[in-house]
């Protein structure tokens, strides 16, 4: 089978994470906007995304695409600053489509956040969430900033990579 990993990342911690995936599995990687190649053309799809305002950032691209997906085995991968878990959890099944969400794959993982690198606006948008985030932990990054960026996190999406190309060497065989 072939397959693509659609990505897309304000800040870059996300490209990073597509690349070493891309590195492991010799996909090729996609900046998930409206000018590139139709995901319709492969087997499988990865789908990458940081978390933005409690919503992964490709919503727009996962719900315009929601036709294709829908034929397609695919991996959702997320990059976010909460930690796998409910509260991550919560958030994608408060946006994403019930279908989607039914089928996906997910992993999560965490990327990074440097205050100095922001824009004006998201550094404020995220001092103001600092201040009303009853999350202590998360108050203290949101302000200060993380990172996480690790390249042995991304070890479940290559396995799970690796299931759908030898799922296609089956049929195909
Ligand atoms: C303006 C802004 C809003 C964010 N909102 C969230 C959020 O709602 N939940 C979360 O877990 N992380 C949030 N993050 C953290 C990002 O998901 C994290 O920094 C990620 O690694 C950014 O990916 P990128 O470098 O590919 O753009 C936010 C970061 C910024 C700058």
């Amino acid at each position: 089978m072939n397959g693509a990993i659609y990505f897309a990342s304000k800040y870059g911690s996300t490209a990073k994470y597509a690349g070493w995936i891309a590195d492991e599995t010799d996909l090729p990687t996609l900046y998930a906007d409206g000018f590139i190649a139709n995901p319709d053309e492969f087997d499988f799809l990865v789908l990458i995304s940081p978390i933005y305002y409690y919503k992964p950032l490709m919503l727009d691209w996962i719900e315009r695409n929601e036709a294709i997906i829908e034929r397609k085995p695919f991996v959702f991968v997320t990059v976010s600053g909460a930690p796998p878990g409910e509260k991550l959890e919560g958030w994608l099944r408060d946006c994403l489509p019930t279908e989607f969400q039914s089928r996906m794959q997910h992993v999560a993982l965490q990327g990074r956040q440097d205050p100095k690198e922001l824009n004006w606006l998201h550094w404020i948008m995220l001092k103001i969430a600092a201040l009303f985030n009853s999350d202590r932990e998360a108050a203290r990054e949101e302000a200060m900033g993380f990172d996480y960026m690790d390249r042995d996190s991304i070890a479940p999406v290559v396995d799970l990579i690796e299931k759908l190309k030898a799922r296609g060497a089956t049929q195909a065989a």
